[in-house]
């Protein structure tokens, strides 16, 4: 079969690569790909946002399937798009994605169906934005509806902080348009985990949980960026932990949105805040988690073609996947300036060396000039190790990242640390 993925991250790379080890795929395409998956699958040029374009080019080129890696393209749509020309696609529909699409849609859902979350209130505009602040008692954290890759989220720690982030929410500054319609909601105590299931609107296979790095330094602090790295291991989340996830989030939302008459066919990301009361959904994300697929599908033993299709035709098969025993980190290399403003165009050297030492090198921000390997993004590579516990593979993808060059790197020391010091899982 031929398979195409749309984006150009290192989710994507991470999704080629396994997607080409399967025995059933001949051929993989990537619109727009980059310097990496270049090296691995066929790179055709696209603007993501164009989808009757798109959907002409998966029958053009004759793909079986099609792989959406983004949000983007699917809150727009492009999962209803190929579906409607009898196309198969790993992604939910437009009106699924709309638990990424919209914060205050997807506090809306899970008010409606009890899925146990932080308290919050929707500023509409200026005025009820401010009245709600004004009456609000407590530490806030202001969230733009829209999609903000990341930079609609503030967690505010004083009432002048959060007036400051609500003005520059609300005027467009921080993230344009996205901002005009906020969310407020209460600041929840805990520890972050990623949670992400494939199904197919029926059948629910877990993957395993992963703690991902937002903050651009060490010791969780400065701004947010995409994720600075993420890893997974058996010690995580205890069995009654995951029960609970499962029982209490994964499956009310799926039943949820079922009697609202939407089936939901793709990933679907929760991240958790693991509080004392219990889990509780922080956010969701429409699609594999960008650095968590990274070491996930390092682990992963089972044919993932093989599964996404039948997710794709409503045929999932119940059952475990199958993975690697033992732990996978991906510590992400980003571009001097990054999360801010950063330079592109640096040369990059030590790929080879990096992956003699067993790792893998995702690629994000990179691409080819004049035959040499260069960075074009903030984050640029996401290099990922495994070993049979947590701390060989910390060490593994670290020593494989100590090869790697370019002007101005920086990436963090202490990814995977959390789990390093935790006694007993959440
Ligand atoms: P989101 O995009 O909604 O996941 O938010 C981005 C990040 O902001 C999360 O990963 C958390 O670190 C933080 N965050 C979001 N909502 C809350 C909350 N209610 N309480 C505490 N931190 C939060
Ligand atoms: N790593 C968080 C995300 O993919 O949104």
């Amino acid at each position: 079969m031929k398979v195409l993925v749309i984006g150009s991250g290192g989710r994507e790379h991470a999704l080629v690569w396994k997607i080409c080890q399967s025995p059933m795929v001949q051929q993989v395409f990537c619109v727009p790909g980059n310097g990496g998956i270049a090296q691995e699958a066929v790179c055709l040029p696209g603007e993501t946002k164009n989808l009757s374009r798109l959907a002409d080019l998966v029958v053009e080129i004759g793909a079986d399937l099609t792989v959406i890696g983004p949000e983007a393209p699917l809150v727009a749509g492009l999962a209803d798009e190929l579906m409607a020309r009898g196309l198969l696609v790993a992604g939910p529909t437009k009106a699924a994605a709309q638990l990424e699409g919209s914060k205050v849609f997807a506090k809306q859902f899970m008010r409606r169906h009890r899925i146990p979350a932080a308290d919050f209130e929707v500023g509409e505009d200026r005025e009820t934005a401010s009245a709600s602040l004004g009456r609000w008692g407590g530490p806030v954290v202001l969230k733009a509806d829209g999609l903000a890759a990341g930079k609609g989220v503030v967690v505010c720690s004083h009432p002048a902080e959060a007036y400051e982030a609500l003005d520059s929410l609300l005027s467009g500054r921080l993230v344009g348009e996205a901002g005009r319609r906020v969310v407020l909601e209460q600041k929840l105590a805990g520890e972050e985990v990623s949670f992400q299931v494939l199904t197919d609107g029926k059948t629910i296979l877990p993957l395993v949980p992963t703690q991902d790095h937002k903050q651009v330094w060490d010791d969780d602090r400065g701004p947010n960026t995409g994720g600075m790295g993420a890893y997974c291991d058996e010690g995580i989340l205890s069995e009654n932990l995951s029960r609970r996830i499962l029982d209490e989030i994964v499956l009310p939302t799926l039943e949820g949105l079922r009697s609202e008459g939407i089936v939901y066919r793709g990933v679907l990301y929760c991240g958790l805040m693991i509080t004392e009361e219990g889990p509780k959904v922080l956010e969701y994300n429409v699609r594999f988690g960008d650095p968590e697929t990274q070491p996930i599908l390092f682990r992963l033993r089972t044919d993932l073609a093989e599964t996404l299709t039948a997710l794709a035709t409503g045929h999932l098969q119940p059952g475990p996947l199958s993975w690697e025993p033992g732990a996978s980190v991906c510590v992400v290399a980003c571009s001097a300036g990054y999360p801010g403003e950063y330079q592109t165009g640096k040369s990059i050297t030590g790929l080879e060396a990096a992956e003699e030492e067993g790792a893998k090198l995702f690629h994000a921000g990179t691409t080819e000039r004049n035959g040499t390997l260069v960075t074009a993004g903030g984050r640029v590579l996401g290099v990922t190790a495994r070993g049979p516990d947590l701390a060989t593979a910390t060490k593994a993808a670290y020593t494989a990242l100590s090869k790697v060059h370019f002007a101005g790197i920086h990436y963090r020391r202490d990814i995977a640390r959390k789990g390093l010091e935790r006694q007993h899982p959440l």
